[in-house]
């Protein structure tokens, strides 16, 4: 240290200098704002938004990418897939305790190279919740399933946990005790459920405090029900079953986030229903305007998610690359509300 120098103004100076080298090094930081369309990364020459999150204070990216498909993988390509994402501005990933038997969450840490820098950079999401031929809330559970998601994350903490399906034995009295237990102890900082309909998430906050940020659900242009029903109030078509409890208003209402999971899937896992012979007209209209837009159809496919009003972040469950940058020019680019109509008919839906 230079003598005449003192010890602290010397340590702001050195502190100063290794701040200034990581922000060079680091990905695109994140910023604090809970508005929606603020940016995440504008150096590939497009935006990456970050949705709008209400009571959580995540910069969270609109689009998330889902680790289900990632355990069959060699490490080197891990690697690849996630550092894409970083540099397109994904920081969401989300998890859950069975993917791969727990090999998703291992293998993506042990891919990486875990480490505490990269891990700040990183949103991570599991779940938990389902065991062999049962589903379990209860408070043993839920603890014990987070020790192995951290362990395996190599992680102290994950920034979400989100409860998987409904268990039809749920003790929200436990669900409450595991919930501030986890964030107590700072292994959780966040809570939400997945596949859960209004009255279930009720029944859980009439005992948790804290509030249900996310709700994963099923949503793709041919996976509608959400929307739906609300669209064919009343009428005597199945369209008009409300199979849901109105799950997205009430997501809407009570500031949750939902969450797509399997945006290119149609069915109950059936496939993809981009350049499937199945849905020629959706498919031709999905190209008219990719081709207009000089995006891929996976762009458009995931712009027809975010441009519904109610914020929703889904999780792409892409193990390519290339897929998943192409599909990121989605949070460039904003659906007019007709050419939204346009698609959501072309998949075969009809209006009242
Ligand atoms: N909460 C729940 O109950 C639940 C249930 C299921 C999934 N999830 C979450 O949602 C995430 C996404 O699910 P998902 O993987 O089923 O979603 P997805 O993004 O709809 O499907 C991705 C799969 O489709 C393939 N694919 C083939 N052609 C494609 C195309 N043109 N465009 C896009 N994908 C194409 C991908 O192959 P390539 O890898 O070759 O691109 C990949 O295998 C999961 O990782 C998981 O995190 C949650």
């Amino acid at each position: 240290m230079p003598d005449h120098m003192p010890h602290a103004a010397f340590t702001l100076v050195i502190a100063t200098f290794v701040m200034t080298y990581y922000n060079q090094q680091s990905y695109p930081k994140k910023i604090t704002c809970y508005n929606q369309h603020v940016t995440l990364n504008r150096i590939k020459g497009f935006e990456m938004k970050s949705v709008k999150l209400v009571n959580c204070n995540l910069d969270a990216s609109e689009i998330s990418l889902g680790c289900m498909r990632i355990s069959q993988m060699a490490n080197d390509d891990i690697s690849t897939l996630i550092h894409t994402a970083l540099d397109e501005g994904v920081n969401f990933f989300d998890h859950a305790d069975i993917y791969g038997g727990g090999q998703s969450e291992a293998k993506f840490a042990e891919a990486l190279g875990m480490n505490a820098s990269l891990r700040e950079q990183m949103i991570l999401q599991t779940k938990c919740g389902i065991r062999k031929g049962a589903f379990d809330f209860s408070k043993e559970h839920i603890l014990e399933a987070v020790d192995g998601s951290l362990k395996r994350l190599q992680t102290d903490y994950v920034d979400v946990l989100l409860l998987h399906r409904p268990d039809a034995l749920v003790e929200p009295e436990e669900v409450a005790e595991a919930f501030t237990i986890l964030q107590d102890s700072g292994k959780v900082n966040y809570f939400g459920v997945s596949n859960q309909n209004p009255m279930q998430i009720e029944l859980l906050k009439k005992f948790v405090k804290q509030p249900i940020v996310f709700n994963q659900l099923q949503f793709s242009i041919t996976n509608t029900g959400m929307i739906d029903a609300g669209i064919n109030v009343n009428m005597e078509i199945d369209a008009s079953i409300n199979r849901d409890g109105s799950i997205l208003d009430y997501c809407r209402l009570n500031d949750i986030t939902v969450q797509p999971w399997s945006p290119f899937q149609y069915g109950f896992f059936e496939g993809v229903f981009l350049d499937n012979e199945k849905f020629p007209e959706l498919n031709a209209k999905i190209d008219e305007l990719a081709a207009a837009k000089g995006v891929t159809n996976t762009a458009i496919a995931i712009a027809w998610i975010l441009r519904h009003p109610a914020h929703m972040q889904p999780i792409v469950g892409t193990t390519n690359p290339q897929r998943l940058k192409d599909l990121c020019k989605a949070s460039d680019i904003t659906l007019t509300r007709h050419e939204w109509y346009e698609i959501y008919l072309a998949a075969g839906n009809t209006l009242p």
